[in-house]
């Protein structure tokens, strides 16, 4: 997937970390590799396919992308990834096998399947069987209930092109900080199993250096940031401080984007977060941020 010296990542995040918000991370700061946000394989081939569809636009500058998926039925992999490499072509697919949010639980994706081993093995080797050459990874916690290196090494014997570890526990959520030594401990147990794949980090990372610390203490082959994108957007680029003109600059470009994309299809409220994110670190910043909230996309752009 990646000659890799040391990647940094923008985590998948649902209803975050969209194509809009993407391409405006190109122009202020971008990780070396995007993901999307997760999209269910059982939505897609259901009738249901235009309500997750959405998740799997991008534009070309975005690349490298790698999509995401989650679900639990073997024929909807098989199926959705060989539609995506006939018409989509990213440059990696990753299988969502860490999620902790209920009702995916409940269904049995995402964090689910660290409880499922057969059903792992199966969903690998139908998106093998499918995948071509484009790289599959996956992205998990440590384990279920406790750290599980057994679960780990599991993954590991598959030969992943990635493995993504988020250093928690499925059944903590957010709850507890992030074990970094012990998603160093896993470094050593992919090294001795299956050198070949990089081991990326995840969890708590809220500035550049701080990633890049980690990286070089624990031997990994990257970092991937989550929700330190929405504290500082900037946080892939080599600015410490950002003018409140250009946050303003950087949010109309956003909202101009979110017209020309989603007008029709999300409602503006859900662009508050970025408001949020982007308006932020200067005398004033609340005020102003305040303000921006009760205006319409049109207000803002004339601003
Ligand atoms: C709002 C939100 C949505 C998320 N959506 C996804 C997702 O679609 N796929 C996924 O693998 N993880 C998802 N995650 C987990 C993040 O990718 C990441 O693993 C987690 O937030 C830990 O990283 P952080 O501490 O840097 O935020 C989501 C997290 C948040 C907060």
């Amino acid at each position: 997937m990646v000659e890799c010296v040391m990647k940094t990542f923008l985590a998948p995040m649902e209803d975050i970390t969209d194509t809009v918000f993407r391409q405006v991370l190109c122009d202020i700061g971008r990780p070396d590799i995007f993901f999307t946000e997760f999209m269910n394989v059982d939505g897609f081939c259901s009738e249901g396919r235009d309500a997750v569809i959405h998740r799997l636009k991008f534009v070309d500058k975005e690349r490298p992308i790698i999509i995401q998926l989650w679900g639990n039925t073997p024929e909807n992999y098989a199926e959705t990834v060989k539609y995506l490499v006939e018409n989509v072509k990213p440059d990696g697919i990753d299988i969502n096998m860490g999620c902790s949010v209920k009702d995916v639980l409940k269904t049995g994706g995402g964090g689910a399947l660290i409880k499922q081993k057969d059903l792992v093995k199966e969903i690998i080797e139908v998106v093998r069987g499918n995948i071509g050459d484009i790289p599959l990874s996956v992205k998990t916690r440590l384990g279920y209930n406790s750290v599980d290196y057994d679960w780990i090494e599991y993954l590991l014997s598959f030969n992943l092109a990635m493995l993504t570890i988020h250093g928690r526990l499925v059944k903590e959520g957010y709850n507890v900080s992030c074990r970094w030594d012990d998603i160093g401990k896993c470094v050593d147990i992919k090294n001795s199993i299956s050198p070949t794949t990089l081991l990326i980090g995840n969890g708590d990372i809220f500035s550049k250096e701080q990633g890049e610390e980690y990286v070089g203490k624990y031997n990994l082959d990257g970092y991937m940031v989550g929700r330190g994108i929405l504290q500082n957007p900037w946080i892939f680029s080599d600015k410490n401080n950002v003018s409140k003109e250009e946050r303003i600059s950087v949010l109309k470009k956003h909202v101009k984007l979110y017209l020309d994309t989603w007008g029709g299809e999300k409602h503006f409220y859900t662009q508050r977060k970025y408001i949020k994110a982007y308006i932020n670190g200067f005398d004033g910043a609340v005020k102003l941020r305040n303000e921006l909230m009760l205006m319409g996309a049109e207000d803002i752009l004339a601003f």
